[in-house]
């Protein structure tokens, strides 16, 4: 590992999951371009982040991120935007009454568009093609043309995230997310469904209690937090031109670190997290809040020695620890990283992805994951923690406000037959906005168990 850092510093290490681009001096100055517009995020935002996650480690709060598994130039819209939003809003809510902690919610959104493939080239009959890679290299299309990565998707990606962020902030702070509007959030189409009723009883109660704070004197109007909410973003740090260009140095804060500005958090794929490689290089120098992806094939040793690596000072907040091993594996492969990361010391908010090592072929053809083994991961995330004695501390989900049906399973028993009829995914299968209400629900009856056995002690402390 070299000594000294600095954005362009991961180009001299080994790097995999690069595209194979046929103009390098195109790249070249579309990477430059990129370099001279404004950063997306604020560092002091990012910092803002990070202290929220450092009161996740501590068991005081609760992650939430979530979003769309691949964003695409497609399925840009509005429409889209606001409601994987009320979605994330709805399932805070229920996470909070569950839960009894403010709930840090991250959206997998403006600037999720690369994506890391198990394969290089995709077969379809006889003719061999490179693998589609995200929006923001090459395009989704089986013909040649289309699969041939493209610079100036860079720049497009840009603008997508930059007016997508803008609407999330807009949702945020300006009236969407004020408390008095939660019968607004539900969808129409989950509004009949039992999700939708019991989010439905929630907001009555909810309701009931701002009358009897607005009778103290306590109301939106008076009162931020009730007004607005802290939304942040992430994506896979994966496309390493695009976020060197993104990489700039605070000039307001006392900080004078290097942040990535394409997103308030960033985080490293399971496939791209190799210690002596070019991601976990870039990753380390910048000082966002970032996440790391920990798979079945992660050894203990190796943790503890990325750990040195991407948070050598031990700071609460820096790093977030994303598992996704798979229903049938987190109970072996859990304990031995979390009994390593306690007996070294290192503080991590241990967050549960229960979507990554579940993912099936159904019988008809479709890329899809079952709702219940979703769901037995989760469990199996909080029950290892419980015996271990450390705090489960989020939930990662790819997940869309729209009603598709790509997830097999759940209230809605969507069959293998109907994955056909809304399959609209660019990459993963996600939950639909009934199945994440739904699965936000037994998140929080498993959070409400837990915090009634006060086996997590900080647990009944509100920040
Ligand atoms: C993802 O989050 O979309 C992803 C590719 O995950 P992983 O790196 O865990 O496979
Ligand atoms: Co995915």
């Amino acid at each position: 590992m070299a000594t000294t850092w600095n954005p362009a510093s991961w180009r001299a290490f080994p790097i995999l999951q690069v595209p194979d681009y046929p103009d390098a001096t195109h790249l070249a100055s579309t990477e430059s371009e990129l370099a001279s517009y404004p950063p997306l995020v604020f560092v002091g935002e990012a910092q803002r982040l990070k202290s929220a996650l450092g009161r996740v480690a501590a068991g005081r709060a609760f992650l939430l991120q979530g979003g769309d598994c691949a964003e695409s130039f497609a399925e840009f819209s509005p429409n889209n935007i606001r409601d994987t939003f009320r979605v994330l809003l709805q399932m805070a809510v229920v996470l909070t009454f569950g839960g009894g902690v403010p709930i840090v919610k991250v959206g997998r959104l403006a600037g999720q568009f690369a994506k890391p493939r198990s394969s290089s080239v995709e077969t379809q009959g006889d003719i061999e093609l490179p693998s589609y890679r995200g929006d923001i290299i090459n395009g989704i299309d089986f013909s040649k043309t289309s699969r041939v990565p493209d610079p100036d998707r860079l720049l497009k990606a840009y603008n997508q995230a930059a007016s997508t962020l803008n609407l999330l902030r807009a949702f945020a702070q300006g009236g969407f997310a004020n408390l008095d509007e939660i019968h607004r959030w539900t969808l129409s189409f989950i509004s009949n469904s039992p999700q939708g009723e019991r989010f439905e009883e929630l907001a009555v109660r909810i309701d009931e209690s701002l009358r009897f704070m607005r009778a103290c004197g306590v109301t939106p109007e008076s009162t931020q937090q009730l007004r607005e909410t802290d939304f942040y973003t992430s994506h896979e740090s994966l496309l390493l031109g695009y976020e060197q260009a993104m990489t700039r140095q605070d000039t307001i804060t006392d900080d004078k670190g290097w942040y990535s500005t394409s997103a308030h958090m960033v985080w490293i794929g399971d496939r791209t997290r190799q210690p002596d490689g070019a991601h976990v290089e870039y990753m380390r120098g910048i000082r966002n809040p970032i996440g790391m992806k920990c798979g079945p094939s992660l050894d203990p040793d190796e943790l503890i020695h990325l750990i040195d690596i991407l948070n050598p000072h031990n700071d609460p907040g820096r790093l977030t620890l994303i598992c996704r091993m798979g229903a049938d594996k987190a109970e072996e492969y859990l304990p031995p990283l979390i009994r390593a990361v306690e007996r070294e010391g290192r503080t991590v908010v241990w967050s549960c992805d229960p979507m990554h090592g579940n993912t099936i072929t159904s019988s008809t053809g479709y890329k899809t994951r079952p709702v219940d083994r979703i769901l037995s991961e989760v469990r199996t995330f909080f029950d290892v923690h419980r015996a271990e004695g450390t705090y489960a501390g989020g939930v990662h989900f790819e997940m869309t406000g729209q009603d598709v049906t790509e997830c097999i399973g759940g209230a809605q028993e969507i069959s293998e037959t109907a994955l056909a009829d809304r399959y609209h995914t660019h990459c993963d299968p996600r939950l639909n906005a009934s199945q994440s209400l739904e699965l936000a629900f037994l998140i929080s009856d498993i959070l409400k168990v837990h915090r009634k056995e006060a086996t997590i002690p900080a647990m009944a402390v509100a920040s």
